[in-house]
């Protein structure tokens, strides 16, 4: 393959992975952005076997068809309430491999460079190697957090952000000794002491981030994995890999930012740790504790309740994901529409466990698009709602999050479903959600619960709605 064609697909693949965050961004074009995404994937790959890649085509082959069956195994056995654990262990992927790629790119006897060649590209394999081990052990704790492998509770030592400080200046420090001892042939040893460094902070810098800031740990992972693959493109000189790691690691930033908007929590204090106790990280958490008598309803009464309204608001949670109670959902939807009930869904941008976890169930379950509405185009409109339905759902519809100043999830913005007529809450029990604190709607007056796992439960009302 020439050096001309190269150049071309590589310009394309670029294009399509552009087109795919594009098509992303929205729930009726992502299918297509996906396509695009793995089309660009694909160029790339074919470019660079055929046209980089110079030998030991045997070992190239056999690790991609290795890679390519764990790929398939995992995809298709993980559950979607397991995602998060699985995009963090793949993050540490990225990161194992900026580290594999620096120090080979270091001890290559091939790879020579001389004068200010020499230390931009020892540059480049120290920033590629210290980003890769960070994100490589940080996305390792993240997985073992999110997976229950550890527990959910932040470690805060004592004068952590002085150690974080401390490990960051040595980190700089090695650094310099590193492209000087470099220049006269040696650098290996600075090199893994930065390593270790890099690996022990990423422990500590996860280990010290509550439960509850867990998926904007993966997000922001998920943007230092794209940094390390960018670094990894300058070591080697990979235009498409500067450009794809640049993209990865910009579209995560941003990412991490909306989720923390939505969460009413600053980037910073996040990442210096301390929030969410994770004692019910399972979102099936903690007693309640008691905060007056809550009003039980059957599955029959909330069907006449839902007939004979003319406007209701569904908002689905984790819970639905955990009970995959989403087709019934749309059977209800469809049932209820043809009685001329004007039903919509509002959407919590983190309601569940990942950013886009209920649009995805709810497009799986072919509920039409144009009835499904993010929370700021909708939280206005429930003083008209008659009956608002809450499937699985705490966290993301708690009053608490703006009348109590001292409630851990204060500030967050929340679905305001007490201001409408009647409210029915979908749960198992008492427990509390993801955050781990009692959610006051469940007492309110006009406030009825419907206690069951949810599919049996909207089985039930399905069956009574005839
Ligand atoms: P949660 O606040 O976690 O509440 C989920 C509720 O679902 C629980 O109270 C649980 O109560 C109920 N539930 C669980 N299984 C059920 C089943 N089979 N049938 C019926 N109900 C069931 O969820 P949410 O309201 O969606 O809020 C999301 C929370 O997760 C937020 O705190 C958010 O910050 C956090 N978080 C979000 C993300 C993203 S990016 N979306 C990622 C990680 C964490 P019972 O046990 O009583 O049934």
């Amino acid at each position: 393959m020439t050096q001309g064609l190269i150049t071309v697909s590589y310009i394309a693949s670029t294009i399509l992975f552009i087109l795919a965050l594009g098509g992303l961004s929205n729930q009726e074009t992502a299918r297509r952005g996906n396509v695009y995404g793995m089309l660009g994937m694909g160029i790339a790959l074919v470019a660079t076997m055929a046209g980089i890649v110079s030998g030991n085509y045997v070992e190239l082959v056999a690790a991609l068809v290795l890679g390519g069956v764990v790929g398939i195994v995992l995809a298709q056995r993980v559950q979607m309430t397991q995602m998060p654990e699985l995009v963090a262990i793949l993050h540490s992927l990225v990161g194992a491999a900026a580290v594999m790629v620096g120090y080979a790119s270091f001890l290559d006897p091939d790879v020579q460079f001389t004068g200010v060649e020499e230390t931009i590209h020892n540059v480049e394999v120290y920033i590629g190697i210290l980003i890769g081990a960070v994100t490589f052990s940080g996305s390792v704790i993240a997985f073992g957090k999110l997976s229950g492998k550890i527990g959910g509770s932040p470690l805060l030592l004592p004068a952590r952000h002085w150690l974080n400080l401390g490990l960051l200046l040595a980190a700089i420090w090695f650094g310099r000794d590193f492209v000087q001892s470099a220049h006269e042939g040696g650098g290996v040893q600075p090199l893994v002491i930065m390593t270790i460094i890099a690996l022990v902070f990423g422990v500590h810098m996860v280990m010290a981030i509550g439960g509850a800031d867990m998926p904007v740990v993966v997000s922001m992972l998920n943007s230092y994995s794209g940094w390390a693959a960018s670094a990894t493109g300058f070591m080697l000189g990979n235009d498409l890999l500067i450009v794809t790691g640049a993209l990865v690691g910009s579209s995560g930033a941003i990412l991490s930012y909306i989720m923390c908007r939505a969460m009413n929590r600053k980037f910073l204090s996040v990442i210096a740790g301390g929030f969410g106790t994770g004692t019910s990280t399972g979102g099936g958490g903690g007693a309640a504790e008691d905060q007056g008598e809550v009003v039980p309803m059957e599955a029959a009464e909330v069907a006449d309740m839902l007939a004979g309204a003319k406007e209701v608001m569904i908002i689905p949670g984790y819970g639905m994901a955990v009970a995959q109670a989403q087709h019934t959902v749309n059977e209800i939807t469809r049932k209820l529409k043809d009685k001329g009930v004007n039903v919509r869904f509002g959407i919590h941008p983190v309601a569940g466990r990942m950013p886009g976890h209920m649009n995805v169930l709810l497009a799986e379950a072919r509920v039409p698009y144009d009835i499904v509405f993010e929370m700021d185009e909708i939280n206005e409109d429930f003083p008209d709602v008659d009956v608002s339905v809450i499937i699985g759902a705490n966290d993301i519809v708690n009053p608490s999050a703006q009348d109590e100043p001292d409630s851990p999830i204060a500030g967050m913005p929340v679905l305001e479903v007490w201001k409408g007529e009647t409210t029915v809450v979908l749960k198992r029990s008492m427990a509390t959600g993801y955050a781990g604190v009692q959610n006051p709607l469940f007492f309110k007056d006009n406030t009825r619960m419907l206690f069951g796992d949810a599919k049996d439960s909207l089985d039930a009302v399905l069956k009574a709605l005839g």
